[in-house]
């Protein structure tokens, strides 16, 4: 018998995958869609939206993480798309905060339309935030977004600094040849300010048959070329840390994360179930396997019915991904169709 729900392991249960993993983190996309066309992630023209209909409303969003946290998810995460372009989202975060054992709720942003609801996220319970910024460089942001609001972005991370959020982490994408050259601009900031600066090495998804792996740049490479600027001390990780590892230069206010998902995948430690805007539970990111939960739940199904498609998600969560493998690149969804 597969250990899918355990409920002698203290108080709450936990939902343990076939590999003994223990799953308690659900990333939520309440879109597809997004105000940027990152090139890398949504390319203008090559991609349909959802339908309207598709889309999980908020009241199908809350019952699903309610269901999802008594059967032991501790956090959850908000993305997209991008979700501060779905209407409503900020008066959701309050309704999701008062569901009890939930006890982080974070969101990840491209910070455009930040600014403007960071007061009534942080009233509503949120304290960690996810930036997308791939670049110190106006004309840069615009080349890789598609979107020309480099500057509102910056002025919503510095105010969000001001407010106390804390961890603010800043998603630098790694691209060779597009920004690999700005690591260490990037990484001076956490020298001044209170962010964590996180290098994620650029995954080749979504794209003919893996052309584009040579643009992964190794974050030991990233670390190489950080440490000529000087010494990096390793952070202890916290209780509900993710794959990142953790640095800081010496004496600074920010972090450095490392975010090495094909050079040293962390499936082995992976905690994630995601849950798309579209109703389907997937138990990675990078495999096609999903289990739809829109169907049942639109046509009447109990609690404990859909309880048990997350069961049985979790139970077919593979052991890793198989990005590594060029012919399967092609063949995935789009970060912003799945939640990155
Ligand atoms: N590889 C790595 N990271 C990606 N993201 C989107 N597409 C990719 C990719 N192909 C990142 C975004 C954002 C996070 C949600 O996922 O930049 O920071
Ligand atoms: Fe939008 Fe984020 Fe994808 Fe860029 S990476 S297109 S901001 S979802």
């Amino acid at each position: 018998m597969l250990r899918c729900i355990n409920k002698n392991e203290g108080a709450r249960p936990t939902l343990v995958d076939q590999f003994g993993r223990t799953i308690s983190y659900l990333r939520v996309s309440v879109t597809d869609r997004c105000n940027f066309n990152c090139f890398y992630c949504r390319p203008p023209g090559r991609f349909t939206t959802m339908r309207h209909i598709d889309i999980l409303s908020y009241e199908e969003i809350y019952r699903l993480i309610r269901i999802a946290v008594g059967l032991g998810i501790g956090k959850v995460r908000l993305t997209g798309g991008e979700p501060l372009v779905r209407n409503g989202l900020v008066d959701f975060i309050p309704r999701l905060a008062s569901i009890p054992g939930l006890d982080d709720i974070s969101l990840t942003t491209n910070g455009a339309g930040l600014k403007e609801n960071l007061q009534r996220i942080h009233d509503g319970g949120i304290r960690r935030l996810n930036i997308s910024m791939d670049t110190v460089q106006r004309d840069r942001f615009r080349n890789i977004t598609g979107a020309d609001r480099f500057d509102e972005v910056w002025e919503a991370i510095d105010m969000a600094a001001e407010m106390n959020f804390s961890p603010i982490k800043i998603n630098m994408v790694v691209i060779n040849g597009v920004n690999d050259d700005e690591v260490v601009d990037m990484a001076m900031i956490s020298t001044t300010r209170p962010l964590h600066i996180r290098f994620i090495e650029y995954m080749p998804i979504g794209v003919e048959n893996g052309t584009a792996q040579n643009r992964t740049v190794p974050a030991s490479q990233i670390k190489q070329r950080l440490e000529r600027f000087g010494k990096l001390v390793p952070v202890e990780k916290g209780k509900n840390d993710g794959p990142a590892l953790r640095f800081r230069f010496q004496g600074a206010p920010g972090e450095i994360g490392f975010i090495s998902s094909m050079t040293n995948h962390f499936c082995e430690s992976c905690n994630r179930l995601r849950l798309t805007a579209d109703g389907q539970l997937r138990s990675c990111l990078l495999n096609n396997i999903q289990e739809d939960i829109k169907g049942p739940l639109r046509s009447g199904a109990m609690d404990h019915e859909l309880a048990a498609i997350f069961v049985k998600s979790v139970k077919n969560k593979p052991s890793q991904h198989l990005l590594t493998d060029s012919r399967v690149c092609g063949g995935l969804g789009r970060m912003h169709m799945i939640g990155g």
